[in-house]
């Protein structure tokens, strides 16, 4: 892809929103408490932000229960009309893009030009893809047995918990909020407290556009304590959440113990990337390369184990190593950098255990596997061979810089290897022939395949996983599937009509 430059970033010094948002209001914890956010780029404090608490879900959680009663400005206006308010959010969003990808470099530490073109384009066209969806969101009439009129209606399922992870914070909170908004649901959202800002900052905007109070409320906190009072919360009727499948797990407890709210689970991967014999090999090392390396290797559908045929398993390697080692590590906000920090120190440390293992378990390290420079949490861009599916780094999801190839040599070893894991969240492969793609598509545990090229996925198509990757789908047209309820209504009529 290539984009040209875009605009210069801000040079952010004074964060304009640090409070908690509820009821279109910036409010403080009731607690009185606060908490920092971390530059990753420098470790250092940006800024302190309140920390939300079960009481302050619970006033949250109030809110948006009051915009959705019956009879209230948001449950009475036109379907049509929460399009044009998506719009309008969308609008706002590119008008201050620059802005809130400067904020987002910030808070994550992803490139600059990253947040500019992939998270911010990301924002704005799921916004428009949901806006779209508003009026169109419809039930059936169905010719049941005997004399009655049956229809079905598609109703909000009500008070939504939306539970944000910090790898794309702007991006996975609209990814959240759009579908649920267009169906016509309130939401509290609670964003990661690696990466609370950019939430905020478009707090700001979802009240300019013009949405209803209550409607969409933002209470920043840490999961145990904000995120956990959101999934006990007896009027949340459904809690969505991208994150570890550990805390997936939890979700799903606590909602089996309360009230069996709805949920949809986004969760870990170990997503295999299989390179087949005739694919290009110039076209398939870079596009592996990205697989893993974008966004630090923080992403649920990272390449992270790399089956590459025999035949060209040396070659592959040899240039897949030349790419790492080349890597333009660097300030986020120089425009030539293609790779930051990780997140935060506990990620910093996890990922540089994970690989420390690897090398104890006999996996070769061809390059990186330390830290890169003195300050901040970067780390080199790894590559390991003689992986194995055994071992820490081949089972694990490692959600850093770590490239894994692996040798095959026929599909039934291939397919029988990359479903050995619990997740199921996305595969590719990469061939010129038909059969060959087809018969891997088919056999894959994957919620997402991928055929010659890697995360294609936009607004529009569904994402999810199958196994442990998670439960149910978001994107597209199936993913407003999570967010109504359907209503059957029947009359009885005095002739078969
Ligand atoms: P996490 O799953 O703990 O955090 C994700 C979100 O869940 C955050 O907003 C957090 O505050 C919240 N949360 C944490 N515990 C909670 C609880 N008991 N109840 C309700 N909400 C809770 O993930 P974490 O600890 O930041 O990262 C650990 C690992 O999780 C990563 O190394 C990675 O493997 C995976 N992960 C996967 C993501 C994905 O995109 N699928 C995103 C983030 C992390
Ligand atoms: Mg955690």
């Amino acid at each position: 892809m290539n984009l040209p430059p875009p605009p210069p970033a801000i040079q952010i010094q004074d964060i304009r929103y640090t409070q908690i948002f509820i009821n279109n209001e910036w409010v403080n914890s009731e607690s009185g408490k606060t908490f920092p956010t971390i530059n990753p780029t420098n470790g250092k404090k940006i800024c302190d932000v309140q920390e939300g608490d079960k009481d302050d879900i619970n006033k949250a959680v109030a809110a948006a229960k009051k915009a959705f009663e019956f009879g209230s400005v948001w449950r009475t206006m036109d379907s049509s009309m929460r399009g044009v308010l998506l719009n309008k959010l969308a609008e706002l969003i590119q008008r201050d893009r620059t802005y809130i990808a400067s904020l987002e470099t910030l808070d994550n530490g992803k490139p600059y030009k990253d947040a500019y073109y992939r998270d911010m384009e990301r924002c704005i066209r799921t916004l428009r893809h949901y806006a779209g969806w508003t009026d169109k969101i419809q039930g059936k009439t169905i010719p049941v047995d005997g004399s009655s009129f049956c229809y079905t209606r598609h109703e909000p399922v009500g008070i939504c918990g939306q539970i944000i992870p910090w790898n794309f914070p702007a991006a996975m909170m609209i990814w959240k909020i759009a579908p649920a908004l267009a169906c016509g649901n309130t939401v509290v959202v609670k964003p990661a407290e690696q990466t609370p800002l950019t939430s905020l900052y478009l707090a700001s905007l979802v009240k300019e556009a013009g949405f209803p109070p209550g409607v969409v409320n933002v209470v920043p906190g840490y999961g145990p304590t904000a995120g956990g009072a959101l999934t006990v919360h007896p009027d949340v009727n459904k809690v969505t959440f991208t994150g570890s499948t550990e805390v997936g797990q939890l979700i799903m407890e606590a909602s089996a113990k309360s009230n069996l709210k709805r949920i949809t689970l986004e969760l870990g991967g170990k997503c295999p990337l299989v390179v087949f014999k005739d694919a290009d090999l110039d076209t398939v090392v870079e596009a592996a390369h990205q697989a893993i390396f974008f966004n630090m290797g923080q992403v649920c559908t990272a390449g992270s184990r790399t089956y590459v045929h025999a035949d060209i398993y040396d070659e592959f390697v040899k240039r897949s190593v030349d790419r790492a080692k080349n890597k333009l590590i660097g300030d986020p906000f120089d425009l030539k950098s293609e790779y930051g920090p990780q997140v935060s120190k506990e990620q910093f440390d996890k990922v540089l255990e994970l690989i420390e293992s690897g090398k104890s378990e006999g996996a070769k390290l061809e390059c990186g596997g330390n830290r890169h420079g003195t300050e901040g949490y970067f780390i080199q861009p790894t590559v390991f061979t003689n992986v194995t599916e055994n071992m820490r780094i081949g089972k694990e999801e490692i959600f850093g810089p770590v490239q894994q190839l692996i040798k095959f040599k026929t599909m039934d070893e291939v397919v029988a290897r990359a479903n050995d894991t619990t997740y199921g969240l996305a595969a590719a492969c990469f061939t010129n022939d038909i059969d060959t793609a087809i018969e891997f598509s088919s056999r894959i545990q994957a919620g997402s395949v991928w055929i010659n090229g890697y995360s294609l996925s936009t607004p529009q198509v569904p994402f999810g996983g199958y196994k442990m990757s998670g439960i149910g789908r978001e994107g597209g047209e199936y993913g407003l599937q999570a967010y109504y309820e359907v209503k059957t209504v029947v009359i009885k009529t005095n002739k078969k009509l």
